[in-house]
């Protein structure tokens, strides 16, 4: 570039400058009709229920309606973020998801529709797995760096569905997590550096013609223990904190056990000692909400951090660590500082009604549930009338899905 092309993209940009802080605004999430106790699991499988309750950590699973899918409860999700703050500054929609409904069209799109976004307005699908909602992240971060003045919606929607009586189903569950991404953020300020990791490993994977993820379960906690020390060994690497600078840590949660075995591993492979009632103090309200939903795969991590905040009693000014797993595989590790204020922002009243006000069922609802298709000869379709949110999946019509705004 020339020096008089420089000096003039210099008085003329609006690109941030180094001291720009960016990060989380808002964040808000919505979850299923229907909520599976495990002990209905349990008394279906003959699993002596302290395997789910103790050995895996997880109580029960949010089970979507006919009329639900990650379209559904990622505009149920967003909804409150865009009717506090307006749709102004919004530019882009990053939609994350492995549980996609279609292969050329983003399920944003229909959320973009449903939230009745302006047109002039980005919108994609990112997929790797459960890191996904991470990648996006980092997409809007990069995007606000270069303009300020915008903002960018990241939603992480996903069902998480293993074949019947597999040991995969009993972490199952679905839940979306919606994100305002800003410049001087409200709620957690992102940090850099990030540590990174990628391995090319068969632990979990879900073909384009299956409906069910294929998954080789002890492979897969190993997989996710290789890229924690991986990601961390980068981190370090590349200037981040010590270890013990952090005050809490949100894991990915495929069963919230995971997150322990994972900060366990952390802290061995650092050559910290794994005192019990530390890691329980780092970990222990991270895990509240990804216990009773299940597995919600992409929005998982972030799910963990809503617990922390919507409980922690002040985390004012203190680091917290976020890793991020996505089978296959990518991790990040990376830092965010919650900002002074952070209480007021928060929506801690509506996450509890959201995780409250799903109806239990039984066994064989679920397992009716599980085992619906959507036709795929074209044929119309109606589903029937069974979520009480605000978003519906009305049908499908000539391969076309029908969303309703009640
Ligand atoms: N009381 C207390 N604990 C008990 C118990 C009882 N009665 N019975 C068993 N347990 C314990 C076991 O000792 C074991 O604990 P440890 O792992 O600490 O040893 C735990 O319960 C689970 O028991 P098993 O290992 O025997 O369980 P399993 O083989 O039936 O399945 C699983 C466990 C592999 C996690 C399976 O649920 C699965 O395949 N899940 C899907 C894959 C997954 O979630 N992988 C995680 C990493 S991959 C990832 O993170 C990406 C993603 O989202 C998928």
């Amino acid at each position: 570039m020339s020096t008089s092309t420089a000096s003039t993209a210099s008085t003329t940009s609006t690109a941030s400058t180094a001291s720009t802080t960016v990060g989380i605004h808002d964040l808000s999430f919505a979850t299923t009709e229907f909520v599976l106790p495990h002990t209905a699991l349990a008394e279906y499988n003959g699993t002596e229920i302290g395997k789910y309750h103790v050995g895996i950590g997880q109580q029960s699973m949010s089970v979507p309606a006919a009329d639900e899918d990650i379209v559904t409860l990622g505009a149920a999700a967003a909804a409150p973020i865009v009717a506090r703050h307006g749709a102004d500054g919004i530019r882009t929609l990053v939609f994350a998801t492995e549980s996609s409904i279609d292969q050329a069209k983003a399920a944003g799109v229909y959320v973009h529709s449903l939230l009745g976004l302006p047109s002039a307005t980005r919108v994609v699908e990112l997929k790797q797995a459960c890191y996904g909602a991470t990648a996006a992240l980092q997409f809007a971060i990069g995007l606000i760096h270069r303009d300020p003045s915008q903002k960018v919606l990241v939603v992480a929607s996903d069902v998480s569905k293993y074949e019947l009586d597999s040991p995969g189903e009993a972490t199952q569950g679905a839940a979306a997590v919606a994100m305002l991404v800003s410049a001087d953020p409200a709620l957690v300020r992102i940090e850099d550096p990030s540590g990174l990791f990628t391995a090319d490993v068969m632990d979990f994977w879900r073909p384009n013609y299956r409906d069910a993820a294929l998954v080789d379960g002890q492979e897969s906690i190993g997989a996710y223990l290789q890229a924690v020390q991986g990601t961390w060994k980068d981190y370090s690497e590349q200037g981040g904190r010590p270890l013990e600078a952090f005050s809490a840590f949100c894991y990915h949660q495929p069963f919230t056990k995971m997150a322990y075995k994972a900060h366990r591993h952390l802290l061995n492979s650092a050559g910290h000692d794994t005192d019990e009632t530390a890691v329980k103090q780092a970990l222990g309200l991270t895990t509240a909400y990804n216990a009773v939903i299940g597995n919600s795969y992409t929005a998982s991590v972030y799910l963990g951090l809503a617990a922390l905040l919507d409980q922690a009693e002040d985390l004012t000014g203190q680091p917290v660590g976020f890793l991020s797993y996505g089978s296959g595989s990518v991790a990040e590790f990376f830092a965010g500082t919650v900002v002074p204020g952070y209480r007021e922002h928060l929506r801690t009243a509506e996450h509890r009604t959201a995780i409250e006000r799903r109806q239990a069922i039984g066994y064989d609802r679920y397992r009716a549930l599980h085992e619906r298709t959507l036709p795929t000869d074209g044929s119309d379709h109606a589903t029937p009338a069974e979520t009480t949110g605000p978003f519906r999946l009305a049908g499908i019509s000539g391969h076309k899905r029908l969303y309703e705004k009640r």
